[in-house]
């Protein structure tokens, strides 16, 4: 390998392809590393990724093929760019070529996109994946905000509803222009593209609600995901914790039966308290990892990998 590693977009006749090797090598990394499997779905259901992701950012997942652009698939990534960020997802290489600058390429490939267009690049990555953190660090990547991923492994079930969940509506396309806004606000963050995709939920998959403080204004948004690869709540912001526990609430309501994760930030105890006290349980911790331009949370976020939105 070497000269050799083409990088390239990927093409729609490779989903199979890029599915079976993320199912392959995501596996293979926390079995060997940490004795546990992250997909318990076939590896056909990894194609989500590619349909969500290339309808979202068509031409934006770059695959790595050793031996010419035809060559053995040996990694994959995606990327979502948007008006104040690139993010990127979903990095991996395929076992056997591990150590050998598969992903660093990747990565190089995306950071000069990024650069090009004058945007940070940002992500969600496992704090308890050596591999993943130095493939960032060495690059500039710093890290931003702990995130615990948590989840009730008796769902919401005899828990008090919190006095605010009343609040909490279905979104509806009208409210795009306010929830942007409360992010741009809180986050310095642009994502409408990706809100106005949860809400016409054309795949079936995804579940938005709002909590509206009053008539036409917002204080949180919380999006979720159900699928056989990805049971996740968020990407979501909140102006507090109220507002947090709230939505979160809901929305473990809604998948009575399902224990789906969700990530909240290491430093709000009053949040963490109250989902300790419903009978939260952690299971990963992750970071936010930024290269480039950062503007500090102003209330809550509630970042996900499905799509990524670090
Ligand atoms: C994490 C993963 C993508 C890394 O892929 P890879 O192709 O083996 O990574 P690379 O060979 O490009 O190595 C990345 C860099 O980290 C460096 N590195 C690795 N471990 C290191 C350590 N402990 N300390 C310092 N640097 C280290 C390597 O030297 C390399 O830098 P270089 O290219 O400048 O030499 C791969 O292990 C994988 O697919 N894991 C499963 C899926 C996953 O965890 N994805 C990450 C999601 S965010």
């Amino acid at each position: 390998m070497g000269d050799e590693l083409v990088i390239r977009p990927m093409r729609s006749d490779e989903w199979g392809d890029v599915a079976e090797l993320i199912h392959l090598s995501t596996n293979y990394w926390y079995e060997v590393n940490r004795r546990l499997r992250i997909f318990s779905c076939p590896p056909e259901a990894c194609t989500w990724f590619c349909k969500v992701y290339e309808a979202l950012d068509p031409g934006c997942c770059l695959v790595a093929r050793d031996g010419g652009s035809e060559g053995r698939l040996v990694g994959s990534c995606f990327y979502h760019p948007r008006p104040t960020h690139v993010s990127l997802g979903i990095m991996n290489a395929h076992p056997s070529y591990a150590g050998r600058g598969v992903a660093s390429r990747l990565l190089a490939r995306i950071v000069q996109i990024a650069q090009e267009q004058d945007k940070p690049v940002r992500l969600v990555s496992s704090a308890m994946n050596l591999d993943s953190f130095s493939l960032y660090n060495r690059v500039g990547f710093v890290p931003r905000q702990l995130y615990q991923d948590m989840f009730l492994p008796k769902g919401v079930a005899g828990v008090t509803p919190p006095t605010l969940a009343g609040q909490v509506r279905e979104a509806r396309l009208e409210d795009v222009p306010a929830m942007v806004a409360l992010e741009r606000e809180l986050a310095g963050l642009d994502r409408q593209k990706d809100f106005e995709y949860f809400i016409r939920n054309e795949q079936g998959i995804w579940h938005m609600l709002v909590l509206e403080s009053s008539p036409g204004s917002l204080s949180g948004f919380l999006a979720s995901v159900n699928h056989p690869s990805s049971n996740m709540l968020g990407p979501g912001v909140m102006r507090e914790a109220s507002a947090a526990l709230a939505l979160v609430y809901r929305q473990l309501e809604h998948y009575a039966g399902k224990t789906p994760v969700f990530l909240l930030p290491t430093d709000q105890p009053e949040l963490l308290g109250q989902v300790y006290r419903w009978g939260g349980r952690n299971c990963e911790i992750h970071m936010h990892n930024v290269l480039g331009r950062f503007q500090r949370m102003q209330g809550i976020q509630m970042p996900t990998f499905m799509p990524e939105t670090a």
